[in-house]
């Protein structure tokens, strides 16, 4: 597929819509009819796109978005979207206003944080809640029923909060056991029982837990790693109720072909050394762009063929080993397809010690993420991630 020209490196990311909107609407399908979507795209949208993955999931049923941070939140506000949004993470209580103003709901998990958020609001100012119970997680969340209880009530009686909702999030759904999860969703279950009134949503399932287990859905589900096409863990990989398609995909060219003779070193310390007269490729993209250093010995596609990387990974170039003389500016394969072959996510993940979530994510800014609709490049973004005002304020 040829590529747009509004950047002049040959390295990109590729971002498949079509891949994205069959999982969710797979996703969709799987739930009952009542039970809403929340598409999770903290981390720009774990490294695919916060904007381009919102509009995505929600033209494919998606109900509302949920993301770590206000400032996550208030840049999908800028780029027009206008559906629910949730932080999931902890926002400072002199910054409620600015989530009023942009209808973006906030989550609480403890009770001096409402009596501080109070004083930033004005009579009419609304302000949407939903409470973090923390069943097991150990991260943050109102762990006692009396805590609950207590915030529950100031929520009620003031009128500037709107309990608008109650979650918690599991440690374990991904894992084989369920005891763990299970005793997670008992607590939750006594937490949520014990409100007067129950909010309008009640969630606490993600990905593994929306594909798994039914009971946890109640009305509204927080899916993200499922929803790029990843399985949120190996061990239920081949357990899952439909097929995921991998969203995201890394590709470059070879910038230089060489024929090296046999003794000649490759890359810096000059660790590699050749064994016999080998073809040699140079492909633009290093460690800067999150192609990490351990990644030597990783193989890629070049000529629909599977390719090691050899000597070290440079900041900004890596070498491959080519089993013939192949084209200056091929395509190569970094992550995703090429002709039969396949480089999931999940093996670069295993190389580097680590889990797929973390890959997209490491993919760095300086690689441009051009968008795929019906396999057609339909838009290119390498938005720096540090707004102007950020500037203004942080650095003059
Ligand atoms: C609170 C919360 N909910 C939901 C999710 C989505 O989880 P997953 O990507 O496994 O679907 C996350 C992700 O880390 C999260 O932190």
């Amino acid at each position: 597929m040829e590529t747009q020209t509004q950047f002049y490196r040959d390295t990109w990311v590729e971002i498949n819509l079509d891949d994205l909107k069959h999982n969710v609407t797979s996703i969709k399908k799987h739930l009952p009819q009542d039970v809403h979507m929340f598409a999770v795209v903290k981390a720009n949208a774990y490294g695919h796109g916060d904007i381009q993955v919102a509009k995505t999931a929600l033209e494919n049923g998606a109900h509302g978005l949920a993301v770590a941070f206000l400032d996550e939140a208030l840049a999908l506000r800028r780029n027009g979207i206008d559906a629910p949004i949730l932080v999931l993470g902890a926002t400072r209580p002199e910054n409620v206003k600015l989530a009023c103003e942009n209808k973006i709901s906030l989550t609480v998990f403890y009770y001096d944080w409402l009596k501080e958020a109070r004083k930033f609001l004005n009579v009419d100012d609304l302000l949407n809640l939903h409470v973090k119970c923390d069943t097991g997680m150990g991260r943050i969340g109102v762990r006692e029923v009396e805590d609950l209880k207590m915030i529950e009530e100031y929520i009620n009686t003031q009128s500037n909060f709107v309990f608008e909702g109650l979650f918690t999030h599991f440690a374990t759904a991904d894992e084989l056991d369920e005891s763990y999860y299970r005793k997670q969703l008992k607590t939750f279950l006594e937490l949520k029982n014990s409100l007067e009134i129950p909010p309008k949503y009640i969630h606490s399932a993600n990905s593994a837990a929306t594909l798994r287990f039914a009971e946890s859905h109640f009305n509204s589900v927080r899916v993200g790693i499922s929803m790029y096409g990843l399985s949120p863990s190996i061990e239920i990989k081949d357990r899952l109720p439909f097929e995921l398609k991998q969203v995201f995909s890394l590709h470059s060219r070879l910038s230089l072909v060489k024929k090296l003779s046999e003794g000649e070193k490759v890359s810096y310390g000059a660790t590699y050394e050749t064994s016999q007269e080998e073809w040699i490729g140079t492909i633009p993209i290093g460690y800067a762009d999150g192609w990490l250093r351990k990644l030597q010995g990783q193989e890629i596609l070049v000529n629909n063929k599977r390719a090691p990387i050899i000597g070290r990974i440079c900041m900004d170039q890596c070498m491959v080993k080519l089993s013939e003389e192949i084209p200056l500016g091929e395509k190569v394969t970094l992550i995703g397809s090429q002709g039969e072959g396949f480089i999931s996510m999940d093996e670069v993940a295993k190389r580097l010690d680590t889990i797929n979530y973390e890959i997209p994510c490491i993919i760095s800014n300086r690689v441009p993420r051009i968008y795929i609709q019906n396999e057609k490049p339909i838009e290119v973004s390498n938005k720096l991630l540090v707004s102007s005002d950020f500037l203004k304020n942080h650095v003059e």
